[in-house]
């Protein structure tokens, strides 16, 4: 029997960090026995900001798929490949956005929430509003039965919904009334996705609350995160740099638990429930310190990432296998998506031809 189809991914303009991991890439590590794993590499999506920074993105591409195979992504397993490289993602791009209203694409929050953060007015690029159009297609080149993938990008898959209904009313003959998931039973192409968030949605970083409060996610923009690739050193003196209360005096002020990034982390990444449920009660009481519990989550993050750095060592200086897993990635995803792309071109009654990509 054939086994459910997984897709997911990044877009390579940074390394990874712990949000990441416990947003997304954990699941994928879990789910790749059951399921048939495509990870994609969204290099073109990472243009919308890096236009003027085209090696950086190349030098990312590299770093992700380091990151991935580290985190335990077996690329005997699962697919790891490069998105421009898929020329069948581009293809359903320009016709999917024939598909979506403009203004419905400038409602979608996470892209308005973007403009917002990264300042950009309305100097934002038309292919920086094109992208959440080239994300539905990076997913539904693949017909996915699941897209794991943090909070942030839910809005991207109910658009993915949208257009996958919209396709198969419109050229499979679906009948409207029929539901999301009968969707593929009564002829639709396109099944309609189904999202699985990971164990924690939005991990905060290493700081303080923002102006407002709050207190901001993990991110490489905001300078708080603790990277995958991060050497136990780093991680030590990034965990004891973790924000706490400043106001806190232990004998008559002590700590609160909730909102508090160090008990956060703990949450996250400390295995050993017993310990922090005692600790959370003495540190209530000021009866327990921060730096002794910055100790205890500084050893849990490390010993996560051990295994990781052990399994780095093997292609860090091995450009070449890495480019090796990338190329028998892409070319394992051409053949899916070249078929999904075939059939949508006979739903459509644009197919003259067939075709064949090859790589040398
Ligand atoms: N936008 C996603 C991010 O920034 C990356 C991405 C691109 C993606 N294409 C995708 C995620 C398809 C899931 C499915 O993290």
């Amino acid at each position: 029997m054939e086994k459910p189809r997984l897709l997911t991914g990044d877009t390579p303009t940074g390394k990874l960090h712990l949000g990441h991991w416990v947003g997304s890439v954990e699941n994928r590590v879990a789910m790749q026995k059951e399921y048939d794993c495509y990870f994609i590499l969204a290099n073109m999506q990472a243009f919308t900001t890096h236009i003027n920074h085209p090696s950086e993105v190349r030098q990312h591409v590299f770093d992700v798929t380091l990151d991935y195979l580290a985190a335990g992504i077996d690329p005997n397993l699962s697919t790891i490949f490069i998105q421009s490289e898929v020329p069948a993602i581009a293809e359903l791009t320009f016709l999917f956005s024939m598909m979506v209203s403009y203004s419905r694409v400038m409602r979608n929050p996470t892209l308005k929430d973007e403009i917002r953060d990264k300042g950009l007015g309305d100097h934002y690029s038309f292919g920086f509003v094109l992208y959440p159009i080239s994300q539905i297609a990076d997913i539904l080149a693949f017909r996915p039965d699941v897209v794991p993938v943090g909070e942030d990008q839910l809005p991207h898959l109910e658009l993915a919904t949208e257009v996958a209904r919209r396709f198969n009313i419109l050229y499979c003959n679906v009948d409207p009334h029929v539901s999301d998931e009968a969707m593929t039973q009564a002829g639709g192409l396109f099944p309609v996705v189904k999202s699985k968030l990971g164990k924690v949605k939005r991990l905060v970083g290493l700081g303080g609350p923002n102006a407002q409060g709050q207190l901001c996610k993990m991110s490489k923009s905001l300078n708080n995160a603790i990277y995958l690739s991060d050497d136990n050193d780093t991680v030590y003196q990034k965990v004891m740099s973790i924000y706490t209360d400043p106001q806190r005096v232990r004998a008559t002020d002590p700590g609160k638990i909730d909102n508090n990034p160090l008990w956060i982390f703990h949450d996250a990444f400390n295995p050993d429930l017993a310990w922090i449920q005692e600790a959370k009660e003495k540190y209530q009481h000021g009866k327990i310190g921060d730096v002794e519990c910055k100790k205890k989550l500084a050893e849990a993050i490390i010993s996560l990432l051990q295994p990781m750095q052990e399994r780095r060592k093997q292609y860090k200086n091995d450009k070449d296998s890495v480019l090796e897993i990338l190329k028998k990635g892409t070319i394992r995803a051409n053949v899916l998506a070249e078929n999904t792309l075939s059939l949508v071109k006979e739903k459509v009654s644009q197919d003259y031809f067939s075709r064949e990509i090859t790589y040398k």
